[in-house]
This record gives C-alpha cells, sequence and structure tokens, in this order.
C-alpha cells in the first residue's frame, strides 16, 4: 500500500486497516466504538510498561469529543485490571485548553473529569489542570510550563511524556496548533498562549510542536469521514495543516483512525 491509495483505502473503511509507513503507524477501524476501545487498550499497555520501570508516568490527552469514549473506556480497564498500573502513579495533563471556568461547557478540564478522572477516582492517579482562574492567558501557560517543568522527566532540555493523545480538527489543527499560529512554536517556550480568532470563540493556551514531536509516543484519535481527506494531506506533511508538523520518528508515531 502506498500514500496515494492511502484516501481509497481509508475513505471506505469496512476492515480494520493495519498499515506500518516508515514516518508513522496508521490502524484503521471501522467504527468509532473499535477504535476507542483499541486505543484504549494501547493507553493501557502504555501505562503498565512505564510503571513496571517506573513509579510515575506522564500521558498528555487531548481535548475535544473524539477522546471521550476511549478515556471512559481506559477508566473501565484500569479499574479491572491488577497489574503494574495499579500500583504506581499516573499523571494525567492536558495538551491543550479554552481559556474558560473549568466547569464551562467548552472546557477540556470537565470533559476530562467528567469521562477520565471522576470514573477512575483513584490514588494512583493525578490530573494536573490548567490554572484558567489567573490573570490573563500568558500567565495561564506560564504557571502550566512551571508545573511540567517541576514535575516531568527532563531529556535534552525537553519534557518526556510518555504518551500524548491528540485529536485533528477539519482544519488540520491539533492540540491548540493552528496553521495561523504556527509561528509562534519557533519560539521558545513549552506552552504557549493562542490569541482569539474568527474560528476561536476562546484565548487557548497548547503544548508547544517541539515539546510534543519530544513524547515518547504520539497518538492520534480521528474519528469521522469528513476528517479523512485532512488526514490524506497530513500523512502526505502538507505544510498548510498543522498536524503535519507532528513528526517524531516512526516508531513514535501512531494514527488511530475510524468512521
Ligand atoms: C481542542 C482540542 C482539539 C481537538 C480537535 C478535534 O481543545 O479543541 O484539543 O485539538 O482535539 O479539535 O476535536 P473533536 O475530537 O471534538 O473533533
Amino acid at each position: 500500500m502506498t500514500h496515494e491509495n492511502f484516501s481509497q483505502d481509508y475513505l471506505y473503511l469496512n476492515k480494520p486497516v493495519f498499515f506500518d509507513s516508515d514516518s508513522y503507524r496508521l490502524r484503521c477501524f471501522d467504527s468509532h466504538e473499535k477504535m476507542s476501545f483499541a486505543a484504549s487498550k494501547f493507553m493501557l499497555d502504555t501505562v503498565n510498561d512505564v510503571l513496571s520501570k517506573r513509579e510515575n508516568c506522564f500521558i498528555c490527552l487531548a481535548g475535544g469529543n473524539t477522546p471521550v469514549k476511549c478515556y471512559r473506556s481506559f477508566a473501565q480497564d484500569l479499574h479491572k485490571s491488577s497489574s503494574a498500573a495499579r500500583k504506581g502513579t499516573i499523571h494525567f495533563f492536558l495538551g491543550d485548553e479554552r481559556i474558560v471556568p473549568a466547569n464551562h461547557p467548552d472546557s477540556n478540564t470537565k470533559m476530562v473529569c467528567d469521562n477520565l478522572v471522576v470514573p477512575l477516582s483513584s490514588p494512583n492517579v493525578v490530573f494536573h489542570a490548567p490554572n484558567t482562574y489567573l490573570i490573563d492567558t500568558a500567565e495561564i501557560a506560564t504557571d502550566y510550563e512551571c508545573r511540567i517543568r517541576g514535575l516531568l522527566p527532563i531529556r535534552d532540555d525537553m519534557p518526556q511524556f510518555d504518551l500524548i493523545i491528540l485529536g485533528l480538527g477539519t482544519d488540520g489543527h491539533t492540540a491548540s496548533i493552528f496553521s495561523d499560529t504556527l509561528g509562534d512554536h519557533e519560539k521558545k517556550g513549552w506552552v504557549l498562549p493562542v490569541a482569539k480568532s474568527l474560528n476561536r470563540a476562546h484565548e487557548r493556551i497548547t503544548l508547544s510542536l517541539s515539546v510534543i514531536n519530544s513524547a515518547h509516543q504520539i497518538m492520534f484519535l480521528i474519528s469521522g469521514k469528513e476528517k479523512h481527506p485532512v488526514l490524506d494531506q497530513v500523512l502526505r506533511r502538507n505544510p498548510a495543516f498543522a498536524a503535519s508538523k507532528i513528526q517524531p520518528s516512526h516508531d513514535r508515531l501512531l494514527y488511530f483512525v475510524s468512521n
């Protein structure tokens, strides 16, 4: 299978398609539910692997709606698991957040609490939510960066997340990295403020491209045929799509895709 026929192959998704290229691994499923269960298992396997070697595991979560079923499935799977995951501590972070109160319907913190943290309600799980109540977005970004800097292992001057989960917008954004904000990611900084725009109702903060690309594993969760052509462009590394810039080495980049 080559790049050219990917859009044909997974646009008419009616069977699981697993494909490894020299720069990423693609896992296609014929339902959102099957994708979510597979992604939840990948999360649990990652946590078990890390906590069999270390006391702490660091996972950065995607916002939006796509990951909801995966997070709920993970909470159930972890409760049933008697493995290493039950002994160590899992530290959850958010890859981006809208600058709204934590109980706002658009809050990623609210989505993660409702679908993962509360269902887990485990002393082995710590959720480090951005503090959106500080003075302004720049302050919120600085505060979050300081907390990451104080908690995560650092290698080559970059924080080492064990797993970063990302979504994909129909405009090709991921986390809160948009084609019109890519320039901001050439500057230093691990967490960046993101201004409102015609397409963005709220100010936001986001992990920087360099932090995301430093993660040990990156897993995209992408559901909906309307996103398949966007993914096609991302897989072709079309620079017009921000998610094309997520380019760690191939064994660290996974795309989970469903109809
Ligand atoms: C955000 C998200 C964003 C999301 C994509 C996909 O805060 O907006 O982090 O990057 O992952 O927009 O969103 P859906 O999963 O809702 O389609």
